[in-house]
């Protein structure tokens, strides 16, 4: 090795002692004669001293460094002089006097700040990933994936599950995305896809008897990027034979509690983790990935706008839509200009407006009440809709009449939004839940058909079979997700294991009998050979990292992330190929995208 020790490990009691050290250039500063050097590796920085009375020639070397260098120095470990610690360093209560030193790289200057953590433009810090990747926030990102993957790989093995890889090229599986293909060179006019998850081959395990399978499982899909979702992302991906919802939801709750203590002992998470009815997760925050850790819940107050003269209100409830608010405590005193960002937040999430009531004065009465619709209200009204939020004097409703869709879609971003400006979320706190009682199926409006709220391979509550060829849409999927801040996390479901329900299922999705053949005739196969009752859950890792890492995009947690328009800017991928390749997987390009010469 080049190094006795790594940067970040010395201490106290190393004092004395004779070290080598590699690392990079974090900092130089020159004063009183000496060159002063943070040298930094991945274990951390230390501080490194180049005097000349030690080492002309060392100090030489010193007048020539650079941020970002590549040095190797030979010194002494010892205490600072009384009064110049770094307490901010873990290796701040000793220097390394040095002795000898050598450049093994010089650097040219890097094009941001390895030092600060200052924002940096999109595109450089993709384009120069390896040295964004430097700054210690994301090398600590990375290293604390690292040490959650770890955990979750001898959690799970100490629970006797087994890891296992499945194919990366592979039949299409539907996850609700559009797929990645790949050309077939040996099979002409053929594709493979990039698996979207492991679905059906995790199932097709169960049937071969792996009764708890895992796997760290990358996944591709073709979809809209935002900041919680990449192209390629990381699954765990788990299933289990003979389980029931609550065998497998268990589970999730002792390997997240457990990776929470151990990985972030200083963060808190809910005992035991409350279960949401899907119904009242919409009811409640207006979403199925509520974050529980704030109030400001969403109230009805439909029942009362019907028997108001407010034109809003009524129409809307006129259209079979519904009037619902939040009441923000504490904000009647918003000004003109934060109640218009308000509304211009629900704008953007489709609503036509937002009806603001502030109760301005010492108690709620219709002079004291801030709003469009007041004049439209009997005291009675007011009186009514001020105890339905639980208002008090100096609170703020925010009222949105729409479809319901589009009401709850509003207030959950004005809920979060609000949450945010006052600070409401205890930042220390991870607040886990898990929401059930999904809707088996919903109806796609546009394409005049069901659809599977999760996936096809995921069964129906067996009480409400009956309902599934008359009332669809009432019955119940044993489907379920992990939400985590706001955050979903993860979803899983019980899975249908008999081939005729299977199809069932498939038909009333609209598929044909060949297309049932075609695209998933192989699971159908498996489903009749015996195939166990089991079920399963997939955890996006990267959503997980990022959550636990405390940041705002799961970028942030990923080594080599695409950026929105799904570019690899550091290799510069997707890129045209050449003429001879397409030849040879017998594809043509159309004229018009033809790579530009
Ligand atoms: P689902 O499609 O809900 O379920 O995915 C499970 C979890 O994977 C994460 N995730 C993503 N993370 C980053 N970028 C993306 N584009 C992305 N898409 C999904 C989310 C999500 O909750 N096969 C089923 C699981 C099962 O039924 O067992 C599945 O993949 O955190």
């Amino acid at each position: 090795m080049l190094k006795s020790h790594n940067c970040g490990e010395l201490r106290k009691s190393h004092a004395g002692q004779k070290v080598t050290l590699a690392g990079w250039v974090h900092r130089r500063r020159d004063h009183g004669g000496k060159v002063f050097i943070d040298l930094r590796d991945r274990e951390g920085i230390v501080q490194v001293v180049f005097n000349p009375q030690v080492s002309q020639e060392a100090y030489e070397v010193a007048g020539s460094l650079r941020s970002e260098y590549v040095i190797q120095v030979t010194g002494e470990v010892a205490r600072r002089p009384k009064g110049t610690e770094n307490p901010k360093l873990a290796t701040g209560d000793i220097e390394v006097i040095v002795k000898e030193a050598v450049i093994l790289n010089p650097s040219k200057t890097p094009p941001f700040y390895i030092t600060e953590d200052e924002e940096v433009e999109e595109s450089l810090c993709l384009k120069n990933r390896y040295l964004y990747l430097r700054r210690p926030r994301l090398k600590d990102n990375l290293l604390l994936r690292h040490r959650m993957i770890k955990f979750i790989r001898d959690f799970l093995d100490a629970r006797g599950f087994v890891e296992i890889e499945t194919p990366i090229l592979i039949k299409s599986t539907p996850e609700g995305a559009r797929d990645y293909l790949v050309p077939s060179r040996i099979n002409p006019g053929k594709f493979y896809a990039l698996p979207q998850s492991p679905q059906q081959l995790k199932q097709i395990l169960m049937v071969a008897g792996f009764d708890k399978y895992f796997q760290i499982a990358r996944c591709f899909r073709d979809e809209d990027l935002r900041a919680d979702r990449q192209p390629e992302f990381t699954q765990l991906d788990l299933e289990m034979s003979f389980v029931e919802t609550k065998d497998i939801l268990q589970l999730m709750e002792e390997l997240f509690t457990s990776l929470v203590q151990t990985i972030k002992p200083d963060m808190q998470v809910l005992k035991p983790f409350p279960y949401l009815s899907y119904k009242e997760a919409m009811e409640r925050y207006g979403t199925d990935k509520p974050d529980i850790r704030f109030g400001l819940e969403l109230r009805d107050m439909s029942d009362i706008a019907a028997n108001t003269e407010f034109q809003v209100f009524r129409s809307a409830l006129d259209k079979n839509g519904k009037v619902k608010g939040i009441c923000v405590p504490g904000c009647g005193h918003y000004t003109r200009h934060q109640l218009d960002e308000l509304i211009d937040l629900a704008k953007s999430c489709g609503a036509q407006g937002l009806v603001t009531m502030a109760f301005t004065g010492e108690a709620i009465t219709p002079d004291e009440v801030k709003s469009a619709a007041a004049k439209y209200l009997t005291p009675r009204q007011l009186e009514e809709i001020a105890g339905r939020f639980e208002a008090k004097p100096g609170d703020l409703l925010l009222i949105v009449a729409d479809k319901l869709n589009v009401v709850n879609k509003t207030l959950d971003e004005l809920r979060r939004q609000i949450a945010q400006q006052l600070n409401l979320a205890d930042a220390k706190l991870l607040a886990f839940a898990f929401i059930v009682d999904f809707p088996l199926l919903e109806w796609n409006e546009a394409e005049n058909r069901w659809e599977p709220m999760h996936h096809p391979f995921t069964a129906p509550r067996w009480e409400d079979v009956g309902l599934l060829d008359t009332e669809p849409a009432k019955v119940h999927g044993q489907h379920y997700d992990v939400v985590c801040n706001g955050c979903e996390l993860g979803s899983g479901s019980i899975r249908i294991h008999k081939r005729e329900f299977q199809e069932r299922m498939f038909s009333l999705l609209g598929y044909s009998q060949e297309e049932m053949e075609s695209r998933f005739g192989c699971l159908l196969q498996a489903l009749e050979y015996g195939a166990p009752p089991h079920g399963g859950i997939a955890i996006g890792l990267d959503r997980l990292a990022m959550i636990f890492a405390g940041e705002r995009s799961i970028r942030e947690v990923i080594a080599f992330p695409k950026n929105q328009n799904a570019v690899d800017v550091m290799f510069d991928s997707p890129s045209y190929i050449d003429k001879h390749q397409l030849d040879e997987l017998n594809l043509q390009l159309k004229r018009e995208i033809l790579r530009p010469q």
